[in-house]
């Protein structure tokens, strides 16, 4: 079992480098499964989840090689429809191999996935797309089997604009006989990115990045190399933890326009950011005003980023209220966030924060990405030692997080046992 000391009190100052985006690393990953042969992908980041879901499309017979930074993926021998169960059960983003197997293969046999404890977080909305385009879909013992001799194009209105909805139908679409019109289908720069590579990859998908994605199918789709858009909620965090200690950080690499909310609720609180070319700069001049946030799906405000901004709001002067729309029970945090003396109530779906708090340092865990980076981010404000268990939450989706963090003047040690096995 590791855990992460943090011996808070210290501002952080400074720069880091962004790393490639998680999610979206996932996403186009699946998509290199589509193809016929060798995709290489630039700027991923190396954290649990993308090792995870090497694994799995390892099982289902493609060849990776993961040397930091760099996946190189050979498609070739993908020939087994059938996800392994322990292995998926662990991620949502498993849950893309559906799409895939079924453009690819016509069939596909994928475990209902896991993922962060953030709500109920059904498939429903995918099996019903994966419907729309002619698969017989069936749920049985822990499994969703979904079959069709060719998927064909058709008209499907994406509920709630989910994000991992739209690429899976992406990802099924592309290789579907016919036209496929998806409405309401979400626009998250991790979208257009997968669609840029899926076009690289010789797809035909137009209006990603709009709420109505077209996808003209196509017989085979080829590798290509590709470079990762950088982790917007990876950046957001340092941004996050460098205003909650009163620091000064930039976030290099980082793309203003895909943190707009963020950068537009840092300044309404007192803060002073500088989005440049070269990345996204944030300072604290003084007090921290409290702040009403709103999760939405984007370009609203990021749910990922929302615990994150809820332990940075513990120093803030004033009420801030915190509405979570989008995933139900995104909570957890809040508990770990009291042990340490915040003033923190959850009501229905809002998140109320009285401020500021003097946090102090207490044993607490990372109860899941993002729930976790919170408990980072109020241990690096908070007086004295935290000491944060469940550091595995944090491993799936931050790549060196106490390297980076170091970097910037904290302290932080990790103790125990080995860091993320090398996926071969
Ligand atoms: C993706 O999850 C991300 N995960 C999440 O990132 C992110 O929080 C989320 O999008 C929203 O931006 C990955 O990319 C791997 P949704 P996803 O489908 O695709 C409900 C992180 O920390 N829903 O947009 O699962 C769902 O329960 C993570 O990096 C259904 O009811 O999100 C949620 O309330 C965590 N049925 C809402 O829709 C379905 O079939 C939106 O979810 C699908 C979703």
């Amino acid at each position: 079992m590791e855990t992460l000391r943090i011996t808070g009190g210290r501002r952080l100052r400074g720069a880091v480098n962004v790393a490639g985006g998680k999610n979206s690393s996932l996403a186009i990953i699946a998509a290199a499964a589509l193809a016929a042969d060798v995709s290489t992908l630039e700027n991923v980041p190396h954290c649990r989840d993308v090792t995870t879901l090497v694994e799995i499309l390892e099982a289902l017979g493609a060849r990776i090689a993961f040397v930091p930074g760099r996946l190189t993926i050979d498609a070739r021998g993908l020939t087994n429809h059938a996800a392994p169960y322990d292995l998926c059960r662990s991620m949502r983003a498993s849950f893309y191999t559906a799409g895939v197997l079924l453009g690819r293969m016509g069939r596909a046999q994928v475990p209902l996935p896991g993922g962060c404890s953030i709500g109920a977080r059904p498939v429903d909305f995918h099996l019903r797309g994966f419907a729309a385009l002619g698969a017989k879909v069936v749920t049985e013992h822990g499994f969703v089997k979904a079959a069709a001799r060719r998927l064909r194009g058709g008209l499907f209105y994406v509920p709630r604009s989910s994000f991992g909805t739209t690429t899976n139908m992406m990802l099924a679409a592309s290789m579907a006989k016919g036209t496929t019109v998806l409405q309401n289908a979400a626009r998250e720069p991790e979208i257009v990115d997968t669609a840029v590579f899926l076009n690289l990859m010789g797809a035909r998908i137009r209006g990603a990045g709009t709420d109505t994605i077209t996808i003209e199918g196509t017989d085979e789709l080829h590798g290509s190399t590709y470079t990762i858009v950088p982790d917007r909620n990876e950046g957001g965090t340092y941004l996050l933890a460098g205003a909650a200690t009163g620091g000064d950080v930039l976030v290099e690499g980082m793309i203003p326009e895909h943190v707009t909310a963020l950068l537009t609720k840092l300044e309404e609180a007192g803060l002073e950011v500088v989005p440049g070319t070269d990345g996204v700069r944030v300072r604290a001049t003084g007090e921290i005003r409290a702040l009403d946030v709103d999760t939405a799906p984007y370009p609203g405000f990021a749910t990922d980023l929302h615990p994150q901004m809820a332990a940075m709001l513990t120093l803030a002067r004033g009420t801030s209220r915190i509405r979570e729309t989008v995933f139900e029970s995104r909570f957890a945090y809040t508990d770990e966030l009291r042990r340490m003396g915040a003033d923190v109530r959850v009501e229905g779906e809002t998140v109320h924060v009285n401020g500021p708090s003097r946090l102090s340092g207490a044993p607490v865990e990372a109860p899941d990405i993002r729930g976790g980076a919170a408990v980072v981010i109020a241990a690096l404000a908070a007086e004295g030692e935290t000491e944060i268990s469940k550091v595995e939450n944090l491993d799936r989706g931050y790549e060196g997080l106490e390297g980076k963090l170091t970097l910037l003047g904290a302290r932080v040690v990790r103790d125990g046992s080995a860091g993320i096995r090398e996926a071969g």
